[in-house]
C-alpha cells in the first residue's frame, strides 16, 4: 500500500490546502484573548508528504503549551463568573442567556470552512464526515436552544401539592471542567459545553490532545458573546492543566468524553469527589450478534459501516462480532471482501479509510494482530493490516481467543475481532463480563429469535439496534451506558439536565400573598411566570 502522496495534489478543493501553518497565541481567560509568550505545542497532521524523497508529517503550525498557573486562572475566572451562583450568568434572564448562544451560533457558522479543513487535516476525518460534524454541532445546539426553552416553560408554572405551593425549575450547578475528545473534537465538545453554559453553568475547556488548532477559530466568537469567564479555553496537557484544577476542589461538574482511566484519575485528584457530579462518555466494546436467519448481505453492510467508519475511532463502533457458527463462513466472506473494496487515503477525497491521528497507533493495532495470531486466530482479509505511514488497513480476526487483548480492550481503531458461537448463552456471558456495556446490534429477520435477545441485552446495555450497526444518533435520543461506558445520559434534553439540579421555590398555600407579589411585582428571575417562545 503506498500513501506517500504529496497531500496537497490529493485535494479536490484548493480551498482544502493548508497554505501555511497555522500558529495560535492566544488563550482565553475571563473575557480576554491572552496573548501567550510561553512554549509551544507543534501541531503536525496524521498525512505524510514527500519532502526531498523522504516521508515526513505535514507540519500544521502550533497552539499555546499552557502551564498550572494558566489553568488557574482560567477557574478562578470562572469560579469569579459563577460567584456561587449569584454571578450575572447564572442570575441572568433565560431569553438573556439564549440570546448570547444563538449569537454564537451565528458567530460559530462563519467559521465552518476552516473548521472542517482543519478536521481534515488534524484529525484525518473525510471531508463527508468532518462537514457532517460541522452541521449536526450547529444542528445539536439549536436544538438545545429550543428544549432549553420548553424546560423553562414548564418551569413557569406553580404547583399545589398537599397544601404546598412550589415551583420547580432546574438550576446550574456551578463550575464545569469540560475535557472532550480528539474524534469528535467539535461536536462532542460543543454538545456538553454549550448544554452547560445555556443552564447558567461557567466553564473552562481544554481541547483534546488532537484536533486543537480546529478549536482556535472560534475562540473570538466566544470572547464576543459570552460575559467575562462564562466560557475560559485553554490549551495544554491535561496533567498540567486539569489534574491541578481539580485538585483545589472547585469544580462542581466533570464533562468528559474520552476514557475511564482518566476520568477515574481525575475525580480521585478532587478532595471531595461526591461533590462532583460527572458527566462521562466512556470507552465502550459493542458487539454485533449475527443470528443464524440474518440477511448477510445487511448484517455485512451494517459491519463494515459500524466497524470501520472513520477507521473504528468512535465509542460507538462495532468492537467484537459475534456470528453463529451456521451462518459463520459465508458472512467471514463477504464481510472480508467488502471490507477489502473500502477506499484508502485521504481525507480530502472522502476515502473511507484514512491516517490515524494518535501517535503509536499502527503499532498499537499491530500489536493486537500480533498477539490474536500467535493465539491462534487469522487475518481473514487479504489487505487486513497492510500500513502505508499513519494508515493501517482494517484487519479482521477469526478465530479469536477470548485471552487476547482485543478481546478484553476497547480498540479504539481498524482491527476487529470475530468469534464464532453456537449458543447465545455463550455471547451473553460476555457480555455480561465486560467491563463495557454501552450498546449493541443485533442482526435477525425473525421476529421470535429477535425478541429474547432483546430481553436479554436491554438489561445489559443501554441501546439495542436492530438490524443496524450502533450509533450515538438521532442526537434527540437518549446516549448512555452501563458500567465503565458513561455516566450520566446525554441527548439534546438529557444534556440540560444532566449539567442542572431540580430546585424549587415553596411556600405554604396559607402564605401565598408573598409569592403572589414577588411574581406579579416582577421581583424575581426565577419566580416568574414568563413564558418563552
Ligand atoms: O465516539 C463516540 C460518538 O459519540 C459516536 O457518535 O455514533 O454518531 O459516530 P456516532
Amino acid at each position: 500500500m503506498t500513501h506517500a502522496i504529496p497531500a496537497q495534489d490529493a485535494l479536490l478543493d484548493p480551498k482544502d490546502a493548508m497554505t501555511e501553518p497555522l500558529h495560535y497565541t492566544k488563550y482565553l481567560v475571563d473575557g480576554k484573548l491572552h496573548e501567550w509568550r510561553g512554549d509551544m505545542a507543534d501541531v503536525y497532521s496524521p498525512i505524510r508528504t514527500l519532502v526531498d524523497g523522504a516521508e515526513q508529517p505535514v507540519y500544521l503550525g502550533s497552539a499555546p503549551d499552557l502551564k498550572r498557573e494558566q489553568g488557574l486562572e482560567a477557574l478562578d475566572a470562572a469560579r469569579k463568573a459563577y460567584d456561587f451562583g449569584r454571578g450575572d450568568w447564572p442570575t441572568m434572564p433565560a431569553a438573556e442567556r439564549i440570546a448570547a448562544m444563538e449569537k454564537f451560533i451565528d458567530r460559530m457558522v462563519e467559521q465552518r470552512e476552516i473548521v472542517v479543513k482543519l478536521l481534515m487535516w488534524e484529525i484525518c476525518k473525510r471531508k463527508k464526515d468532518a462537514v457532517k460534524e460541522f452541521t449536526r454541532t450547529v444542528e445539536y445546539l439549536r436544538d438545545t436552544i429550543t428544549e432549553y426553552k420548553e424546560l423553562h416553560r414548564e418551569g413557569s408554572s406553580i404547583q399545589n401539592v398537599e397544601g404546598t405551593l412550589a415551583q420547580i425549575r432546574r438550576g446550574p450547578l456551578g463550575v464545569v471542567l469540560c475535557l472532550g475528545p480528539y474524534n469528535y473534537p467539535l461536536n462532542e465538545t460543543f454538545c456538553v459545553l454549550l448544554p452547560a453554559i445555556l443552564m447558567g453553568n461557567t466553564a473552562v475547556f481544554k481541547p483534546a490532545k488532537y484536533g486543537v488548532l480546529l478549536i482556535t477559530p472560534l475562540l473570538e466568537a466566544f470572547r464576543d458573546c459570552f460575559p467575562p469567564g462564562v466560557v475560559n479555553i485553554v490549551f495544554g496537557r491535561g496533567r498540567e492543566l486539569a489534574a491541578p484544577i481539580m485538585q483545589t476542589g472547585q469544580v462542581d461538574v466533570l464533562a468528559l468524553i474520552g476514557n475511564s482511566k482518566s476520568s477515574n484519575a481525575l475525580i480521585s485528584q478532587h478532595p471531595k469527589p461526591n461533590r462532583v457530579r460527572q458527566v462521562l462518555g466512556l470507552e465502550a466494546k459493542n458487539p454485533a450478534i449475527i443470528l443464524p436467519d440474518a440477511d448477510l448481505d445487511l448484517a455485512v453492510k451494517e459491519c463494515v459501516k459500524g466497524a470501520w467508519s472513520y477507521n473504528g475511532q468512535r465509542c460507538t463502533a462495532l468492537k467484537v462480532i459475534y456470528v453463529h457458527k451456521y451462518v459463520r463462513r459465508e458472512f467471514l466472506e463477504k464481510f472480508a471482501a467488502a471490507t477489502d473494496a473500502l477506499s484508502v487515503g485521504l481525507p480530502f477525497r472522502d476515502a473511507v479509510i484514512t491516517p490515524l491521528p494518535e501517535r503509536g497507533k499502527v503499532e498499537a493495532m499491530q500489536a493486537y494482530v500480533t498477539e490474536a495470531v500467535e493465539k491462534g486466530a487469522e487475518v481473514v482479509n487479504a489487505k487486513g493490516g497492510e500500513t502505508a505511514g499513519a494508515i493501517f488497513f482494517p484487519a479482521i480476526l477469526f478465530p479469536t481467543s477470548r485471552d487476547t487483548a482485543i478481546f478484553r480492550e476497547e480498540q479504539f481503531g481498524p482491527v476487529c475481532p470475530v468469534i464464532e458461537f453456537e449458543d447465545l448463552e455463550e455471547v451473553m456471558a460476555d457480555i455480561a463480563e465486560s467491563d463495557y456495556g454501552q450498546q449493541a446490534s443485533v442482526f435477525s429477520q425473525d421476529p421470535s429469535a429477535m425478541g429474547p435477545v432483546i430481553d436479554q441485552l436491554v438489561n445489559q446495555v443501554c441501546r439495542v439496534n436492530l438490524n443496524a450497526s450502533c450509533q450515538r444518533g438521532p442526537d434527540a435520543l437518549p446516549f448512555t451506558g452501563r458500567k465503565d461506558s458513561a455516566v450520566a445520559t446525554l441527548s439534546v434534553r438529557a444534556a440540560l439536565r444532566s449539567f442542572s439540579i431540580r430546585t424549587l421555590v415553596a411556600c405554604g398555600e396559607g402564605r401565598k400573598n408573598t409569592l403572589e407579589g414577588v411574581v406579579s411585582g416582577r421581583h424575581s428571575t426565577f419566580s416568574s411566570m414568563d413564558y418563552l417562545l
